[in-house]
């Protein structure tokens, strides 16, 4: 069983960006929780990170026949993309949205997310703690 992990826009500055919204941890804690997460399930797993919305959609296309499930971060991309929820609706994957911030809490425009359209549940507000819940609601969705 493989899982997708991507990650959005300016999620390869943690530890430097906003520290108090999200944490200390960089992205290579990020990547190395999600890779022993994942090792410890028993689970495959490819960790993908771009500041380009149109990689993201792609990366989305080809997710197709090569994983079970993905995991996502859109980030600012959230609250903008139907390009992203379309992706994740033409690939019929299930999909876990994650946010580090608790995203319910914040500014107005952070209210609307066009990926939780297509996702199966959303963890928000966990830090990168999140991302490993996601990955166990995934497997254990796609055991089921
Ligand atoms: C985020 C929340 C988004 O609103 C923001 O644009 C991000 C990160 C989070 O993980 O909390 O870049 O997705």
């Amino acid at each position: 069983m493989n899982v997708l992990v991507i990650n959005g826009p300016n999620l390869n500055l943690l530890g430097i960006r906003e520290p108090d919204l999200y944490g200390k941890q960089d992205y290579a804690a990020l990547v190395a929780l999600v890779e022993e997460t994942c090792a410890q399930e028993g689970l495959g797993v490819e960790v993908y990170q771009s500041n380009h919305e149109g990689d993201i959609v792609d990366k989305i296309q080809a997710a197709l026949g090569k994983f079970d499930g993905i995991v996502i971060n859109p980030a600012a991309y959230t609250h903008t993309s139907v390009a992203i929820l379309d992706a994740l609706k033409a690939v019929a994957l299930p999909a876990v949205e994650v946010h580090i911030s608790d995203v319910s809490k914040r500014e107005e425009f952070r209210q609307v997310s066009y990926a939780r359209l297509a996702c199966i549940k959303t963890y928000m507000g966990l830090g990168l703690e999140g991302y490993r819940q996601a990955i166990l609601y995934l497997k254990d969705y796609l055991t089921k």
